[in-house]
């Protein structure tokens, strides 16, 4: 593997093995998507399989992720069945010294939402890369929509002053998410300057079935870097949903 390939899969790796020390035996928690989450159920099928945690029950945010679950033998449930969840784990994409995020270029920005939303607790795994001063300097902000007419939002999203690429494949065709959907990335030149407004604006359009910005949502960040892990928490008194 290329060094910088390797250092990059290193930090990402700290951050998914400290994320597993926050796990507790007889715990229901969202298992999130992505490179980084991906260390992160290693770690958890570890201490699952020496003893060290038992009686988990993960709730998948993505198709791959409930595979690779499946693989590594970790115990899943429906978020149905479930209902509220102790924790969450995901990966993010930009993340601000707000603890607000961008989600979602792994596609799985749904059910995620979901997954989040049912969790008492919401913890995010990033690498140092991901931090950013700005939401949208650093990453597109994923849009859901259904399939009905996409092209149709393009114009709303160009109002909305991004530049919107719809996600595709190598091959050139829609990339779809795991619910079927395609996914517009929209590109700010500048960064978002008003997120909570965005995300109002964005909610509010019909065909718009989610967005990647999760605000106050994050409760824990926890950042890998060469050096080690950094851990950021959310401000006391602004909790999350
Ligand atoms: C998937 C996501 C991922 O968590 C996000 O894209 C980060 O992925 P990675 O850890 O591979 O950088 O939001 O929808």
């Amino acid at each position: 593997m290329d060094a910088d390939v390797e250092a990059a899969e290193d930090r990402k790796r700290r951050a998914g093995v400290a994320a597993a020390e926050e796990v507790r035996s007889g715990t229901t928690l969202g298992l999130g998507t992505g490179s980084t989450v991906r260390h992160f159920l290693e770690a958890l099928a570890g201490k699952l399989s020496s003893g060290e945690l038992e009686g988990i029950r993960g709730v998948p945010t993505s198709l791959a992720t409930e595979a690779r679950s499946n693989e590594l033998g970790i115990p899943m449930v429906g978020l149905a069945e479930a209902g509220r969840l102790d924790l969450a784990i995901d990966g993010a994409d930009e993340v601000d010294p707000q603890l607000d995020a961008v989600k979602g270029m792994g596609g799985a920005l749904l059910r995620e939402k979901m997954i989040a939303q049912a969790a008492r607790r919401f913890v995010l795994i990033v690498d140092e890369g991901k931090r950013s001063q700005r939401l949208g300097t650093i990453s597109p902000l994923p849009v859901e929509v259904v399939p009905f007419e996409w092209e149709a939002h393009l114009p709303f999203f160009e109002a909305l002053g991004a530049e919107p690429v719809a996600r595709t494949d190598v091959a050139g065709g829609l990339v779809y998410t795991d619910n079927g959907n395609p996914i517009m990335d929209l590109h700010f030149r500048a960064g978002i300057t008003d997120t909570r407004k965005l995300e109002r604006e964005l909610r509010a359009r019909a065909g718009v079935v989610a967005t990647g910005l999760f605000l106050d949502r994050v409760d824990r960040v926890i950042i890998g870097s060469d050096e080690g892990v950094e851990t950021l928490d959310r401000a006391p008194g602004s909790t999350s949903g």
